[in-house]
């Protein structure tokens, strides 16, 4: 079957991440997003997808700043709460019920119950059809003790990241595969 071409997106699955930024007031702001992707290892870039109209874009352009808070399925229904387009200065993570916590390197909040996080600083941005693509450097990153299974392995089936399709379609509950090389 065909799919429409504005529809391609829906057979690739992406990982969700709340976005938090925060206004000229310092008033924090969140919304989740799709659209997004590591760019680079060296220097650490991170890239997702924004529409112009969004504080998200409004904020970064402000200051520069913004961290990934990466979520787990249990966050999945609350993503919809962050989604709503409340007035701008009105922090969506007092609705949704969520926490802010103090970032490391970055003036925005990162997300308490996030089981991961990307602290960023603007590097470029391009507008990209009806989207500006942010590329951030990444200047801190973690992921809560609790998610590693080895040193530097994380693990997936208990961090049970939550990923997208689209609308509210979402992807849970993923199993580890491990395909060895030949020798
Ligand atoms: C799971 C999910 C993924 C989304 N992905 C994107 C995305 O990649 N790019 C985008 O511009 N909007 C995306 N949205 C829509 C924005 O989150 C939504 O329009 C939000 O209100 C923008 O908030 P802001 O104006 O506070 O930045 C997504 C929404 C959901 C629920």
């Amino acid at each position: 079957m065909e799919l429409a071409k504005n529809t391609f997106h829906k057979v690739l699955v992406r990982t969700a991440v709340v976005i938090t930024t925060v206004s000229v007031h310092g008033i924090a702001n969140a919304a989740p997003f799709s659209f997004n992707s590591p760019v680079s290892f060296d220097p650490p870039l991170y890239g997702f997808s924004c529409n112009p109209a969004h504080d998200t874009w409004r904020n970064i352009q402000a200051n520069g700043e913004f961290v990934v808070n990466v979520v787990g399925k249990e966050l999945g229904e609350r993503l919809h709460v962050l989604e709503t387009d409340y007035p701008y200065e009105e922090c969506e993570l007092m609705h949704a019920g969520l926490t802010e916590a103090r970032a490391s390197a970055v003036n925005p909040p990162r997300i308490k119950e996030a089981l991961a996080w990307l602290e960023c600083k603007r590097e470029h941005t391009v507008e990209l059809g009806d989207h500006i693509w942010i590329t951030g450097r990444v200047v801190a990153a973690a992921v809560k003790d609790e998610y590693w299974k080895a040193p530097g392995v994380l693990d997936l089936e208990k961090a049970n990241p939550l990923c997208h399709l689209s609308g509210e379609f979402f992807v849970t509950d993923m199993k580890e595969a491990r395909y060895k090389r030949a020798q």
